[in-house]
């Protein structure tokens, strides 16, 4: 990496940010067309939020994405939003355009490019069971209706939040919409099973967010979750026969999108997915 006078920043907000594999995966794909810029994470601390966001403006920096637990309140900081970003509630990536800081978010998109690479999944008229009514489920559910999904089940550990989130997505106007009280009442329905809880995440490897007896051979399986790589989840479902995608693919792809926004110029996947690998492998 050649750092000069002319390098200009991005950074990655968030706290903690040590775990992130961004910083290599960005990098890698920085050196792969030696563009002058150089990524860096940072750790924020909560009530500096305000101050950090002023500082990408103070020094110019290209841009910056925004990690746990900021996705939500770096909205207000900044001084304008995507339309994905609205729709989701949260940002994930920030261009500075002429000074302006906008937000955008990646998840939604880079979750649909990762299930067209591995699964060769199309989402027009599907049906999909969601777990999960957070964030991440609020940005995967938005993108898959808007992409064409016909129905999208959502099964919560805290009903009233699934019944929220279905009421929300189904005001978007595009497919239709169902909290389900049970995983099991929207399996025989589904074609694909998406987990964006937290369950299953190092260091409770041993949690599974439904019954594993409900895995039917038939369904694609896709866990946000990518510490670890392979959650109780996805071996689970392997061994009952079914086509499963763990985390790593969105992590690579939201990287990818935030890549294009900010240089202009495709995202180099191959080198980028070295990047995490080796990043996974040495850490
Ligand atoms: P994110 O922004 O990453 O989605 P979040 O908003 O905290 O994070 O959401 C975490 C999701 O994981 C929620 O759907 C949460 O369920 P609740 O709404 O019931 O809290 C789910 N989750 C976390 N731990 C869980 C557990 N042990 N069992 C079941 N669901 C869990």
């Amino acid at each position: 990496m050649n750092l000069s006078a002319e390098t200009q920043a991005i950074g990655l907000l968030g706290h903690p940010v040590a775990q992130s594999l961004s910083p290599q995966m960005q990098n890698a794909a920085i050196a792969t067309y030696g563009l002058p810029y150089v990524y860096l994470a940072f750790d924020v601390q909560p009530h500096l939020l305000a101050q950090a966001v002023m500082g990408l403006r103070g020094l110019g920096f290209r841009g910056a994405n925004v990690t746990v637990p900021f996705k939500v309140e770096i909205a207000e900081f900044l001084d304008g939003l995507s339309e994905e970003a609205s729709l989701c509630g949260a940002v994930n990536t920030i261009v500075n355009e002429n000074g302006r800081l906008i937000g955008y978010n990646t998840d939604g998109e880079g979750f649909l490019k990762a299930l067209e690479s591995v699964f060769d999944w199309q989402p027009q008229g599907q049906h999909v069971l969601l777990l999960g009514a957070g964030g991440a489920a609020r940005a995967i559910g938005a993108a898959l209706l808007q992409a064409g999904v016909e129905e999208l089940f959502i099964y919560n550990r805290t009903p009233e939040r699934a019944i929220g989130l279905a009421s929300l997505l189904g005001r978007m106007g595009h497919g239709r919409t169902r909290a389900v009280e049970r995983p099991g009442e929207a399996i025989p329905y589904v074609q694909l099973l998406v987990n964006a809880t937290s369950v299953g995440m190092d260091p409770k490897t041993d949690a599974i967010p439904l019954n594993p007896e409900l895995l039917d051979g038939k369904l694609l399986v896709a866990d946000l979750v990518y510490q670890p790589q392979q959650t109780r989840l996805l071996r689970e479902a392997q061994r009952r026969g079914c086509r499963t995608m763990g985390g790593l693919h969105l992590l690579l792809h939201q990287g990818a999108l935030s890549f294009e926004r900010w240089m202009h110029r495709p995202a180099p996947l191959e080198e980028m997915e070295r990047a995490l690998h080796s990043a996974i492998s040495n850490g």
